[in-house]
């Protein structure tokens, strides 16, 4: 699929909005991460319809609040076939945002091969958000000082290995744990 690029720039409001919690956000994309399919909830929380969603990458929600090296944590996981779980700010294209807690699995096709990739995404307790968030800010910070985006993400996900490290937690019962909490 041809990769689609935008250049939309929305002004950051800073409100929240809550997805209920029998509703999932669900997409899939190929390999490089374009999106092959949104469901209805996900076009009804991001505020985009199909057209602006199909073919792009889902930077087209990523909020400026997320830490880079959390993405390249998602990525480094999901390419070694193995499956990501994750607390995500995503904007919405008013300029409000909504907190998910992300799912992606890998999708194969009937020859056993990879094809691309699976996210299912619920709503977090607000309790989860009350950890993950603090962590996300000094991510971001460390990220702002860093001088060159490699730096910046292998110096946040210093970061958030050092506070796993401190709780003697991997990082997947330590999102798993907060999100059942
Ligand atoms: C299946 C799948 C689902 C994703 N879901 C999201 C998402 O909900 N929000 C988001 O910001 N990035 C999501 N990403 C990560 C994006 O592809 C991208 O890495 C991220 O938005 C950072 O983009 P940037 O490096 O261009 O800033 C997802 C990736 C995959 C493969």
């Amino acid at each position: 699929m041809k990769k689609k690029s935008t250049n939309n720039k929305v002004m950051i409001i800073d409100e929240e909005i809550h997805m209920k919690e029998s509703e999932f956000i669900v997409s899939k994309t190929d390999l490089k991460g374009c999106i092959t399919y949104v469901n209805r909830t996900f076009m009804q929380m991001a505020l985009f319809n199909e057209d602006q969603l199909i073919g792009f990458n889902h930077n087209v929600i990523r909020h400026p609040d997320m830490p880079k090296g959390v993405f390249k944590f998602l990525w480094m996981t999901i390419k070694k076939e193995r499956e990501f779980f994750g607390f995500v700010k995503n904007l919405r294209s008013d300029g409000r945002y909504y907190w998910i807690f992300a799912n992606i699995t890998p999708e194969y096709n009937e020859h056993g091969k990879l094809s691309g990739y699976l996210s299912v995404r619920r709503t977090p307790p607000a309790s989860a958000i009350a950890v993950i968030q603090p962590i996300y800010e000094r991510m971001l910070q460390i990220e702002k000082a860093a001088t060159s985006k490699k730096v910046a993400e292998e110096q946040s996900l210093a970061f958030l290995q050092q506070q796993l490290d401190n709780l003697s937690m991997e990082y997947q019962q330590f999102v798993i744990n907060l999100f059942n909490e």
